[in-house]
């Protein structure tokens, strides 16, 4: 693999600066002193965050209770998440939190609010008591799909507080998937809008809700924010306004103490067959890994403005826009739209607007503001920031370097943040004090995670060999199932090896035992950062009338990292051809969301099949990728011929 061997070539080092590292969160002198921190005994390391960072009704009486692969945090401990995010930041000596800024939200046109703690209080109180009196109880699942507003934190710690599940499902999924999301979870009622501004325009959202309910007999309510004011239909009994139910709701309500491993979220990830899985995180040991990662690999302080740009109907920003910053009492911003409207320069703007001093992205946003050009960051006062982070997707040491250069102003470190769904919060990634970074790599596994790289047999390979990502010991953000499946839980993850997390990426380490994580080696596509599984495509095409057979593969691309290759046979019925084309492409956006549209479709008389009757997926992304070609693409591509010379190889 080329692009390994070119990434491992990458010798530049940064060293922390003296200077940040004397004012630093963690700031141990060597780095050294983090590979030992919390290896002895992970435990121990963890408790210790536990017992620090979190506020806890009652203590926990067992660290950890690990039944391979299920694993219970903190058995016995009761805590609350919204108290730990909300309450505590208004008593004691945090009481001056009580005006602090929690959330500076920014819609796209412009307008703007700034929530105090005390104002977060009083309306996730509010909020806890509209949702008993829908009828919502302790254990029960709400679903949330709302676009990036206020409301939708409000709404999140709500549920905490009563100890109710979110399963927030991405606004950019179509009616299809927040239909099947909703039945998996058995979610009673919904909470959404009328819709969002995005691109410089309002997008309705209520209608997707309502089409989704016609085949959700579980719901009982859905609730409405008013956000574009579009008139949304409303049904009658079923469907409440945001503001008419907060105008009369009580701004008390005592948090619930709740068991550590009380389910606190759902969300719901592709994975390798066509049916998303509902990860199911709890309370206790995901806040812990949460508020503990935040502070040391953000080095978060008081004064601090910090901004994560992921929607929070992705892990990212459930973990770090709203639980990891709320937790530590920080000033989290919230953005609506998309980062050029009105112009290139919108996020730079944003930064500039609200002094951000710590900002987390992800990779491909950084390539698409490298091919916008220098002159939008360089037309804003940048000077504010500190410290920044990506996140979703191996960065290329060239985009690295951009962002140290062209918005970091070469002072500030980088953290590149190596996670995922399942583990809740970060894994691998520098201390920014303390660890020295090197383009391309996320370093070493935070303190308390035992990450190692195995082969297919499950040893451990030399440094400087390639081969699968595994956690060794379990950590406390990790999941603890799937919804509904722990047979699938158990093969998806802790299938191959014995006790060992199996997180799907491949990865290296180099001679410094730092990691260079190369991506996925699973049939799950990462677009953008996000998720895709390419079997979930492959249902959604076959599902059209027109199509026999599909194949799905990525290809690799220079802005989204990975783009959408589908290879797809037409019925004797259908015609190849543009319009087909466009068809099929605007089905696969109804039916999962836009973020699946595949960026070329190309027909075939017949898939490559090996003998034994297996697609040739190899043969598919060499062709997708340009490696290998059939020299049509514009009607019906014959790939026998190449099918022939490839069979004995793929076999
Ligand atoms: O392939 C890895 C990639 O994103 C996957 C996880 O996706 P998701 O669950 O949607 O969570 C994304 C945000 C945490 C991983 O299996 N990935 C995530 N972070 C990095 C990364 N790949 C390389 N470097 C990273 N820093």
């Amino acid at each position: 693999m080329p692009d390994i061997e070119s990434l491992l070539k990458e010798k530049r080092v940064f060293k922390p600066d003296p200077e940040f590292k004397r004012q630093a969160n963690w700031n141990k002198k060597t780095v050294d002193e983090y590979r030992k921190l919390g290896a002895r005994s992970p435990e121990r390391f963890w408790a210790k965050m536990a017992k620090k960072n979190l506020s806890w009704f009652t203590p926990w009486k067992k660290v950890l209770d690990w039944k391979p692969p299920f694993a219970k945090w903190f058995v016995g401990g009761k805590l609350n998440v919204s108290y730990n995010c909300v309450d505590r930041h208004l008593e004691g000596k945090n009481a001056w939190r009580r005006n602090k800024a929690a959330i500076v939200w920014e819609g796209e046109p412009g307008d703007s609010r700034v929530i105090t703690y005390a104002e977060l209080h009083r309306e996730v109180c509010k909020f806890a008591n509209v949702l008993k009196e829908l009828g919502v109880k302790k254990g029960d699942r709400v679903c949330l799909y709302m676009p990036m507003v206020p409301e939708l934190a409000i709404a999140m710690l709500a549920c905490t507080r009563i100890g109710a599940a979110h399963s927030i499902v991405f606004g950019g999924f179509s009616s299809d998937a927040l239909r099947d999301r909703i039945n998996d979870a058995e979610a009673k009622l919904v909470v959404t809008a009328d819709g969002g501004y995005r691109k410089g325009a309002g997008f309705p959202l209520k209608p997707a809700v309502d089409e989704a309910l016609a085949g959700c007999p579980g719901v009982e309510k859905v609730v409405v924010v008013e956000r574009i004011r579009d008139g949304a239909s409303m049904v009658e009994g079923r469907d409440h306004y945001w503001h008419e139910l907060m105008a009369d709701a009580s701004p008390k309500c005592k948090p619930a103490k709740l068991d550590s491993e009380h389910p606190l979220f759902i969300l719901y990830t592709s994975g390798t067959t066509g049916k998303p899985k509902g990860i199911l995180h709890t309370t206790g040991g995901y806040l812990t890994h949460v508020t503990t990662t935040f502070k040391a690999i953000f080095d978060i302080k008081d004064e601090d403005v910090y901004w994560c740009t992921a929607d929070i109907g992705w892990i990212t920003g459930h973990s770090y826009v709203i639980y990891g910053p709320l937790a530590n009492g920080a000033t989290t911003v919230m953005y609506e739209g998309v980062p050029t409207h009105p112009g290139p320069d919108r996020w730079w703007a944003l930064i500039e607007k609200w002094g951000v001093n710590i900002f987390y992205t992800a990779p491909t946003a950084i390539r698409t503001f490298i091919r916008l050009g220098d002159e939008h960051p360089k037309s804003h006062d940048l000077s504010s920031l500190r410290l920044l982070g990506t996140v979703g997707e191996p960065i290329n040491p060239e985009a690295w370097m951009w962002y140290h250069r062209v918005i970091g102003k070469k002072k500030c470190p980088i953290v590149d943040t190596w996670w995922q769904t399942e583990t809740g919060g970060i894994m691998i990634t520098p201390i920014p004090a303390g660890v020295p970074t090197t383009p391309g790599s996320a370093t070493l596994p935070f303190p308390g995670i035992d990450a190692a790289i195995y082969d297919d047999d499950g040893n451990e390979v030399r440094h400087g060999d390639g081969g699968l990502l595994v956690v060794r010991k379990p950590w406390p953000g990790m999941l603890r199932g799937i919804w509904g499946d722990p047979q699938r839980y158990k093969e998806t993850y802790w299938g191959s090896y014995d006790e060992t997390y199996l997180a799907g990426d491949g990865a290296h380490r180099d001679k410094k035992g730092y990691f260079w994580i190369m991506g996925r080696v699973d049939d799950v596509m990462n677009i953008s950062g996000h998720r895709i599984g390419t079997m979930e495509v492959e249902s959604a095409l076959v599902s059209h009338g027109d199509v026999a057979e599909a194949a799905v593969v990525g290809r690799p691309d220079e802005i989204t990292g990975t783009a959408i290759v589908a290879f797809v046979t037409p019925t004797g019925t259908a015609e190849a051809g543009e319009e087909l084309d466009k068809t099929l492409k605007a089905h696969v956006a109804k039916q999962i969301g836009a973020i699946a549209r595949p960026a070329e479709i190309r027909f075939t008389d017949a898939l490559p099949k090996t003998r034994s009757g297996k697609i040739m997926r190899r043969l598919l992304r060499d062709i997708a990728s340009g490696k290998e070609s059939t020299g049509d693409t514009t009607t019906l591509e014959d790939l026998s011929v190449l099918a022939k010379l490839r069979e004995s190889e793929e076999d």
